[in-house]
């Protein structure tokens, strides 16, 4: 059982507080720290921040506060291996739909830790202990970010990721040897010949380019440069959009460089990507209320390209739901901070699967060297993960854990089977 809940304000990979929790039992303890967005979607559960002067206002000390004073007593007594029971009643404590009372980064933070201090009480692996049934899951391809703009980025360029999806490799470690080699390429073509280039927030350049084309050029001359071919069954693109954060809901336009753009223009855009490039997923392309925009989209190309939604879906059980019902996506980005607690991320994730679509764990741009949703996607089976470029510690403890992960367990190596549709 659990015998007691400690959490305290730590720093993430931008240097912003954020909190860890510990979970301890009579038989071991379980720690966690809680990631953070900067492109975050309207509609995930809501982290809280003090406010006021203190770390410009993004403190998080009353959600400590809340671990302590509130959730503490929730969890306390309880099997530490009843993760849904524990997340229950944590959400039930906090009573709000989007978990705004006690804040969202309170309610994961304990979650999380329930689960690391699960595994640790019965001596097993995470990925073995958060697995919803027995036998080994597969390591996840990776889509791995190499160019960054939007918010990620003091770039030109507004759409936020171009990465790279080593479709071609047969295992993990082998698809890790490819980004590398596509990333140190693109740097040798974006440095000065003397300095390295500059790295975003999740570890990828930025490049001098601002409009998507040239940045796709600048990915295709990187893969070649590697002695790889773009191509859709070697080296594949994928790209983030974004597309909420350069979206003016007023006007309903989408601002591209010194253009503004409507829905319709958003769409031929995408949809001429696809033709053009190695694309194999597309994530949110279009705004995040934009329901009949990704319906028409998905219409177009959904047969030939992975549909992923992230501020669509927040990993949400009901936004999600309407999205299988209205077939506007086939993929969904799994997010646990989104979603608030581990069994919620899992229920979604769990449904995306059920559904034919392909779930993909993703990281924040503001993380620590947690790797939980390494471990997490590999006890879901989940074919896919994002975690931000090669680089940055906060990136590379996710891709290290994997590898740990690949050396001891026989789950063998998702691939481009993964991939939706
Ligand atoms: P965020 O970026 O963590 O800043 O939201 C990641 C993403 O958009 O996928
Ligand atoms: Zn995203």
């Amino acid at each position: 059982d659990i015998v007691g809940v400690d959490a305290w304000e730590v720093l993430d990979s931008r240097g912003d507080p954020t909190v860890r929790v510990r979970v301890d039992t009579a038989d071991g303890s379980g720690t966690f720290t809680v990631p953070a967005g900067a492109s975050t979607g309207a509609h995930e559960a809501v982290e809280r921040r003090d406010g006021g002067d203190r770390y410009g206002g993004r403190g998080v000390r009353e959600a400590v506060a809340a671990v302590r004073d509130e959730l503490e007593p929730v969890a306390v007594g309880r099997p530490v291996t009843d993760q849904r029971g524990v997340d229950e009643a944590l959400a039930d404590r906090d009573g709000t739909a989007d978990l705004s009372r006690l804040g969202a980064n309170a309610v994961l933070g304990v979650s999380g830790a329930v689960a690391r201090a699960a595994a640790a009480a019965t001596d097993r692996p995470l990925y073995e202990s958060l697995a919803p049934s027995p036998g080994p899951g597969s390591i996840p391809l990776p889509m791995i970010n190499v160019l960054s703009g939007g918010l990620h980025a003091a770039a030109d360029l507004p759409i936020q990721d171009f990465l790279i999806v080593p479709t071609g490799a047969e295992t993990y470690p082998e698809a890790l040897e490819t980004a590398w080699a596509v990333r140190r390429a693109a740097a040798k073509r974006l440095g000065d010949g003397e300095h390295p280039p500059s790295v975003a927030d999740e570890g990828g350049f930025v490049p001098d380019v601002a409009d998507a084309d040239a940045a796709f050029e600048t990915l295709a001359g990187a893969v070649r440069d590697a002695g790889f071919e773009p191509a859709r069954d070697d080296v594949a693109f994928a790209v983030d959009v974004a597309a909420t954060h350069f979206h003016d809901p007023d006007r309903d336009r989408y601002a591209l460089g010194d253009t503004a753009v409507d829905r319709g223009a958003m769409i031929d855009r995408v949809a001429s990507w696809v033709g053009d490039y190695p694309l194999v997923s597309v994530e949110d392309p279009l705004a995040e209320d934009d329901w009949e925009g990704w319906a028409r989209l998905a219409d177009r190309v959904g047969d030939r390209v992975q549909l992923l939604g992230d501020d669509l879906l927040a990993t949400n059980p009901d936004r999600l739901e309407r999205a299988v019902d209205g077939g506007v996506a086939n993929a969904v980005l799994v997010k646990p901070n989104q979603a608030g607690t581990i069994t919620r991320a899992r229920r979604v994730l769990e449904r995306a699967q059920a559904a034919g679509w392909a779930p993909v764990v993703s990281a924040r741009s503001g993380e620590t060297c947690d790797s939980t949703i390494a471990d997490l996607a590999v006890a879901c089976d989940a074919g896919q993960i994002k975690i931000g470029s090669l680089a940055r510690s906060e990136r590379l403890a996710k891709y290290n854990r994997l590898l740990g992960i690949d050396r001891s367990s026989d789950g063998g190596f998702a691939g481009a089977a993964a991939l939706a549709p």
